[in-house]
C-alpha cells in the first residue's frame, strides 16, 4: 500500500509514538518478533526485537518460538524465514521489497546453466529466491562463504551464484577457482572510485569499509572487507575515528549508535542520484510495519513441495557456518 493509502487510513495511529505503541501492542498480542536488516530505515531498526545481517536472521528465524515473524527487509529474507518456519506465520511490510541481486538470477535460465555444469558443487549467496535456493546444493551468505567454500573437497569444482562481485571477491580471498554467474547490485555496483579516492584524499585517516556486493575497483580501495555485522563490528572495535562507508547507509544508524564520538562517511555513488539507497529495502516504512501487524498481512506463502526443496540447502548452509 502507497504512504497516501496509509495516511487517508482513519486508524492511523497519530505522531511516531503513537505507531510505535500500536507497534508494540500489537506485537504482544500476536506473540510476534520483529526481525530487521541493517539496511532498513532507522525508526524500523528502532522497534526491531533483532537487527542483523542475513545469515543472523537466517539463524534467529530458525530458533524463534513466537506465532508471528514479522520481516523488516527484502523478499529473499522473509522467504528464508518462511522455508525454516513452515507453522508460523511470517508477514512482510512490502511485498514489492525485492532485491536486484536476486532479481539477476531468475530461474528459467539459472537452470540450464546449473545442468550444463552437472558435476560442480552449487553454493548460491542466499540473496536468490527460493527456486534457486531449490537448485542449490548449499546457501551461503557474506558471512560464512568463505568458510563453506574451504569445505568443499579440493576437486570438486563450483559453480557460485548469483553475485558475480562477491564470487570474484571470494576466488582472491580463498584462492579457490570458481564458475560464476554474472548477476550484481544495483546498490553495491553504483559507489564510483574516483569519487572514493578524492574522498579519501580530504579524509586522509578515515579507514574504507565496504561490502564483498562492491565492484573490485572499489575494494581494492577498502581497509575491510566484510558483511553489514563484520563492518560494523570493525568500526566498534577499531582505534581510528573516522569511516568511509561503502555499503547501504542504513547500516550507520547501528555505527553511530555503537560509537557516538566517531564519523561514519557513505561512499558517494557515481551520479548525484541517492542510488546508495536500496531501493527495495526502503519500500518498508514504519506505517507498513505497524500496517502489516494490523492486517496481518502482506503474508508469504509457499508450495511445501518447493519449500522442502529450498530446506535442505539453508540448513547444510546452517550446519557448515
Ligand atoms: P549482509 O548479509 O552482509 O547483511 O548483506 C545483505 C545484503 O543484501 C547486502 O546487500
Ligand atoms: Fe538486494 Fe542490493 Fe538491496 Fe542488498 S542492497 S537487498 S543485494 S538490492
Amino acid at each position: 500500500m502507497s504512504l497516501a493509502g496509509v495516511m487517508e487510513n482513519p486508524t492511523l495511529p497519530r505522531g511516531r509514538a503513537g505507531m510505535e505503541t500500536e507497534i508494540r501492542r500489537l506485537k504482544r498480542a500476536l506473540n510476534a518478533v520483529i526481525l530487521a536488516h541493517f539496511y532498513q530505515d532507522s525508526e524500523i531498526q528502532d522497534m526491531a526485537d533483532f537487527i542483523g545481517d542475513s545469515l543472523q536472521l537466517a539463524q534467529q528465524a530458525a530458533r524463534t518460538d513466537a506465532d508471528v515473524i514479522v520481516f523488516a527487509g527484502v523478499h529473499f529474507m522473509a522467504e528464508t524465514a518462511k522455508i525454516l518456519n513452515p507453522t508460523r506465520q511470517v508477514l512482510l511490510p512490502d511485498l514489492k521489497a525485492g532485491c536486484s541481486l536476486a532479481e539477476s538470477c531468475p530461474p528459467h535460465l539459472f537452470k540450464p546453466f546449473r545442468e550444463r555444469y552437472q558435476d560442480h558443487l552449487v553454493i548460491n549467496y542466499i540473496n536468490c529466491s527460493a527456486e534457486i535456493k531449490a537448485m542449490s546444493d548449499v546457501i551461503c551468505t557474506s558471512s560464512n562463504a568463505a568458510k563453506i567454500i574451504a569445505q568443499v573437497p579440493p576437486e570438486r569444482p563450483i559453480l557460485f551464484g548469483p553475485d558475480r562481485n562477491l564470487g570474484n571477491y571470494l576466488i582472491k580471498k580463498t584462492g579457490r577457482e570458481m564458475r560464476l554467474w554474472q548477476g550484481s547490485c544495483i546498490v553495491h555496483e553504483t559507489f564510483s572510485e574516483q569519487k572514493l579516492l578524492r574522498l579519501k584524499v580530504r579524509h586522509p585517516g578515515a579507514k574504507v569499509l565496504a561490502h564483498p556486493e562492491c565492484e573490485e575497483r572499489v575494494l581494492r580501495n577498502a581497509d575491510h572487507v566484510g558483511s553489514t555485522t563484520s563492518l560494523l563490528n570493525y568500526a566498534r572495535e577499531s582505534m581510528d575515528r573516522e569511516f568511509i562507508i561503502a555499503t547501504e547507509p542504513g547500516i550507520i544508524h547501528q555505527m553511530e549508535k555503537a560509537c557516538p564520538e566517531k564519523t561514519f562517511i557513505p561512499a558517494p555513488p557515481e551520479s548525484s542520484c541517492a542510488c546508495n539507497e536500496c531501493p527495495h529495502m526502503r519500500l518498508n516504512t514504519l506505517e507498513k510495519l505497524w500496517l502489516c501487524m494490523k492486517n496481518r498481512a502482506p503474508e508469504i506463502t509457499m508450495e511445501e513441495d518447493l519449500r522442502l526443496r529450498a530446506l535442505r540447502p539453508i540448513e547444510r548452509m546452517l550446519e557448515l557456518s
